[in-house]
């Protein structure tokens, strides 16, 4: 099956039911950054309240810059390690005064931004054909069977891809749960209806 039809199934399915997240609605690279570090550690509904009153109180790079790191710190409570709080700010501090790299491979120079926090920002911000590749989209990939995330990527599409990949990853295509009746590429993959499905936990929230 051409890969150019696997690209159309997830690009249009996306476009369906995609989750209306207010990070998505921006290509504001301080916004993507602040919504990507946050959801490292916290899930999607927990944080849409956080980072919109956070993008209240400091709506640009240059405001979290200047802020007292006693109270970045003190906004961040609930959010996970307070290191990445502190390297958020040193990053905003960073480009306060020197502007945005527009790549993965500059962004990846700032503090506390790793290979898949820089792919994001590189592609919803400033649009770079880079895969975004974490824990769900490997996964979502390899059961795909269709190699590495990185060739998977459609021409021209990098973001609404990444983006895409994600959802499929957090919806669908899930670690322990892969619902393959709603999935938009099942006829396309070398797992549909193989996945093997572990019991959850009991009491378990994930
Ligand atoms: N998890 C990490 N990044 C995300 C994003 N951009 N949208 C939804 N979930 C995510």
């Amino acid at each position: 099956m051409a890969q150019a039809d696997l690209h159309a199934a997830v690009l249009d399915w996306y476009g369906r039911v995609a989750r209306d997240l207010p990070w998505r609605r921006t290509r504001d690279p301080y916004a993507i950054l602040v919504s990507e570090v946050m959801l490292q550690q916290t899930q999607v509904a927990r944080v849409v309240p956080r980072y919109e009153a956070w993008l209240d109180r400091w709506p640009d790079d240059a405001s979290l810059a200047a802020a007292p790191t006693a109270e970045v710190l003190a906004a961040w409570v609930g959010l996970g390690y307070n290191s990445r709080a502190v390297r958020l700010q040193e990053a905003c501090r960073v480009v306060a005064r020197d502007g945005w790299p527009r790549t993965a491979a500059g962004l990846r120079a700032l503090p506390g931004v790793g290979p898949y926090t820089a792919a994001a920002v590189a592609s919803f911000a400033f649009g770079e054909q880079v895969a975004a590749v974490d824990t769900n989209v490997r996964r979502v990939a390899q059961r795909l069977g269709r190699g590495e995330p990185e060739a998977l990527l459609p021409p021209g599409r990098a973001a609404d891809w990444n983006q895409a990949m994600m959802e499929l990853g957090a919806t669908v295509c899930r670690a322990r749960d892969a619902a393959c009746d709603g999935c938009p590429v099942a006829k396309r993959c070398a797992s549909a209806g193989r996945v093997q499905i572990a019991p959850r936990a009991r009491g378990g929230t994930r």
